[in-house]
């Protein structure tokens, strides 16, 4: 299972916020804007999150100061403005690093304190207060399979993002057309966001001390724990069935259709939909959305699975949730859910 367990990107955030959550309320609502999608900035409804992140800030890999690239230069420089203009509120986190960072660079910055200097000098000094950020989030993907350091991360970060996606795809699972992002799986070895939320939730609880014929001690006070946020997709993944008849969940297939490695934003799975009279399915025991066209079979998040993972968050005392990205939902079906 290890290549699956590798699908939990921990996005551990660096800055210094008090945020309060009990039980039946979610207090973080946030989703990644991302430069290279074009979604304009001022095209981003702020007024339905807390929280929005700025992607991507780059890891210099000789100096390890933390540069934004010339093209994003300007865009970043003005985005909290911009951002702020709908939500006078709304806080913003500039996103180090991101799926294509080469996750090398970050190991050997953090391996060393003179190099995590220049990595917090010029991220903290240089960039996010000069460019009016209100925090910093490292996009670290993916520091350790499934060994991560739960406590020292918890310790040290505000929150966490579980990147609770991605379990399924044409690139890893081209055989099996799997529900990307299910809740809930059907049998043990499948992954499932449950099974990644209860892990973290387990690793960073404080150990229970076992009395035996002595008198128990008193527990120890709990850390300070970082609270996850969920994580929920705004795309999903499209696979080529190897027969039209045969579209159920982990039906047959041969790889990615539609797009080259099958990632497609929900707004043009719903076109698509549309175009093909497409068969849709809400499969509500383990919450996951799919639909089916010929030989063209997509599994992602409607509004259905957002939903019930905004209620599941809620209820399992998550801090509450992040989306990945907003090009993908520009007309705000989706992130105007649990708001
Ligand atoms: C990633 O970084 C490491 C160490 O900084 C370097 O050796 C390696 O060549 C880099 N890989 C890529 C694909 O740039
Ligand atoms: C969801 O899919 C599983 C696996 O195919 C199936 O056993 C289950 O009955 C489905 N649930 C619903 C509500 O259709």
């Amino acid at each position: 299972m290890a290549s699956k367990t590798l699908c939990y990107i921990f996005s551990t955030m660096l800055f210094l916020l008090q945020l309060h959550v009990s039980a039946g309320q979610t207090v973080v609502k946030s989703a990644y804007w991302f430069s290279g999608s074009g979604f304009p900035a001022s095209s981003i409804d702020s007024s339905l999150f807390t929280h929005l992140f700025c992607a991507f800030a780059d890891l210099n890999p000789t100096t390890y100061q933390v540069t934004i690239s010339s093209s994003n230069s300007a865009l970043f420089s003005t985005f909290t403005r911009t951002v702020q203009q709908k939500n006078p509120s709304v806080k913003t986190l500039l996103s180090i690093g991101g799926g294509n960072a080469n996750a090398s660079t970050i190991a050997s910055m953090a391996s060393q304190a003179s190099s995590r200097k220049s990595f917090i000098d010029s991220s903290i000094i240089n960039l996010a207060r000069s460019k009016n950020f209100h925090g910093l989030a490292l996009d670290w993907d993916y520091y350790g399979g499934f060994n991560y350091h739960f406590q020292a991360i918890s310790k040290s970060l505000d929150w966490i993002n579980v990147m609770a996606y991605k379990f399924y795809g044409p690139s890893w699972s081209p055989k099996e057309a799997g529900p990307p992002a299910a809740l809930y799986s059907i049998t043990a070895s499948q992954i499932s966001v449950d099974t990644g939320i209860k892990a973290w939730i387990q690793a960073v609880s404080p150990k229970k001390v076992l009395g035996g014929h002595l008198p128990p001690l008193p527990p120890p006070p709990p850390p300070a724990a970082a609270l996850p946020l969920l994580g929920v997709p705004f795309f999903g993944f499209a696979w080529h069935l190897v027969n039209a008849n045969n579209h159920g969940l982990f039906a047959p297939a041969n790889g990615a259709a539609i797009t080259s490695d099958g990632t497609i934003a929900y707004n043009k799975i719903k076109d698509f939909i549309a175009q093909t009279s497409a068969t849709t399915v809400f499969n509500s025991t383990i919450v996951t959305n799919y639909c089916y066209s010929g030989t063209t079979w997509i599994g992602y998040d409607d509004t259905q699975s957002i939903s019930t993972k905004v209620t599941y968050a809620k209820g399992k005392g998550l801090l509450g949730f992040f989306a990945w990205q907003l090009a993908q939902d520009p007309n705000s079906v989706l992130s105007k859910i649990g708001i």
